[in-house]
């Protein structure tokens, strides 16, 4: 069997209640985070306290590299709010001159930020966010769906994704479709949330993101689904080994995971 093929029979992906199939679970995801967009960042900021910046942060610093290449094109998928987006163009120190009347090959060295999301919503805040810094012109974003991307294959050199990767519909399926569209010899980041190990801290953690983060998140956001959603789609989650292998039976090389933060996020790499 191709590798392909392998990753796609294994797993399936999120599930938020009531969601019987791919495509029931992928409409109720992108209902939820369209629905939280307006309040998102507050929250994210509020119940990580602001650790959630430093994660993003980190991400950009652990490719930075990559990013001071020229000519280097960089999807963020899943990027919500463009917080990931925008810390991998700061890395990369790609800001557009304030008299380069634009965004011109010289200022650019040819380098492109994309940002993309199936939630409109989010991408109006990404795009409010990027006019009120003055990033018009050094990020972009899209509307598209990380399952089928409106992308040629082997367009780009690095695919990050934070904290979105666990709500697609199909595991393996995205990672299917992160492959074809990553150019070969090209790197992957995976964020995701975990729950960590060690005893103490690990009931601590279950406590707060199980029961009282879904009480503040709720409350702030009016949404409490999307917030009891959380803590069960991260419980769900393969394991950071179990992911891992997902990568190298879809083909992936050089793959291997971080946690951070004892342990509540895990950063995943590979190389196509
Ligand atoms: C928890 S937010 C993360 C946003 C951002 N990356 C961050 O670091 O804050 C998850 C995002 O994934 C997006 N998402 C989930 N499934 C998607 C899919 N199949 N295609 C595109 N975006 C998707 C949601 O719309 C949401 O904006």
């Amino acid at each position: 069997m191709p590798p392909e093929d392998r990753a796609q029979a294994s797993l399936p992906g999120t599930r938020p209640a009531g969601a019987l199939d791919d495509a029931a679970a992928a409409r109720q995801v992108r209902e939820m985070f369209s629905r939280i967009a307006p309040r998102y960042d507050l929250l994210n900021h509020l119940l990580s306290l602001r650790f959630d910046t430093a994660w993003r942060r980190r991400v950009a610093r652990r490719f930075a590299d990559l990013l001071a290449q020229p000519g280097i094109r960089v999807l963020d998928l899943c990027c919500g709010t463009g917080d990931l987006t925008f810390a991998l163009a700061s890395q990369a120190r790609f800001r557009v001159p304030q008299n380069s009347g634009g965004a011109g090959e010289t200022s650019r060295q040819g380098k492109q930020f994309l940002g993309a999301d199936f939630a409109h919503p989010m991408l109006i805040r990404a795009r409010e966010k990027a006019a009120a810094n003055g990033r018009q012109g050094t990020v972009e974003f899209l509307e598209a769906d990380a399952l089928h991307l409106p992308f040629a294959s082997e367009s780009f050199d690095l695919i990050t994704t934070a904290f979105g990767f666990r709500n697609l519909a199909n595991y393996a399926a995205g990672i299917t479709e992160l492959r074809r569209v990553l150019r070969p010899g090209g790197s992957l980041a995976i964020l995701e949330f975990a729950e960590p190990q060690g005893a103490l801290f690990g009931r601590l953690f279950r406590f707060y993101f199980r029961r009282v983060l879904p009480k503040i998140g709720g409350l702030i956001s009016r949404n409490s689904q999307a917030y009891g959603y959380l803590p069960n789609s991260v419980a769900r989650f393969p394991h950071p080994a179990e992911l891992a292998q997902l990568l190298r039976d879809a083909g992936f090389a050089e793959v291997a995971f971080e946690r951070w933060t004892g342990g509540i996020v895990v950063l995943h790499v590979a190389r196509r």
